[in-house]
């Protein structure tokens, strides 16, 4: 079932949108003039899609850097192991606390995005749900 999310005009050449429509979250994406419609939550650990970056068709998670591509939802790459830098200069509960996290982390099998049919009639972008 189609359903409009948003018009045509509040998405910016590259830029990213999130919507919902019924219960899912869905993060509409630019890319090359057309519209890509994938689910907002990560793949990973559920973080908010919209506010990660977007290159062309590359997609990057804010929270571990995992890419996805907008045109499949396909997982391109894993979470990014981040250095902290100098662990003597971090408090040692914050030094638990990013062992426990990189240990989730590593544990956590990465999904690929659900994608959703996009069309575009007379300004307003429509999602097949
Ligand atoms: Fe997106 Fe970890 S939550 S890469």
């Amino acid at each position: 079932m189609w359903h409009e999310v948003a018009k045509l005009d509040d998405i910016a050449p590259g830029g990213m949108k999130y919507v919902r429509a019924e219960d899912r979250e869905i993060c509409l994406c630019e890319y090359g003039g057309s519209i890509f419609a994938v689910s907002r939550r990560c793949g990973h650990q559920n973080a908010p899609l919209d506010q990660g970056s977007l290159e062309g068709w590359i997609l990057t998670c804010p929270l571990h850097d995992g890419q996805f591509d907008i045109r499949s939802g396909k997982n391109l790459s894993w979470p990014i192991d981040h250095d902290m830098g100098d662990e003597a200069a971090i408090p040692e509960p914050v030094q638990r606390y990013f062992k426990l996290e990189k240990r989730l982390q590593w544990k956590t099998r990465v999904h690929d995005l659900h994608t959703y049919p996009v069309r575009v009639t007379d300004g307003a972008v429509e999602v097949d749900i």
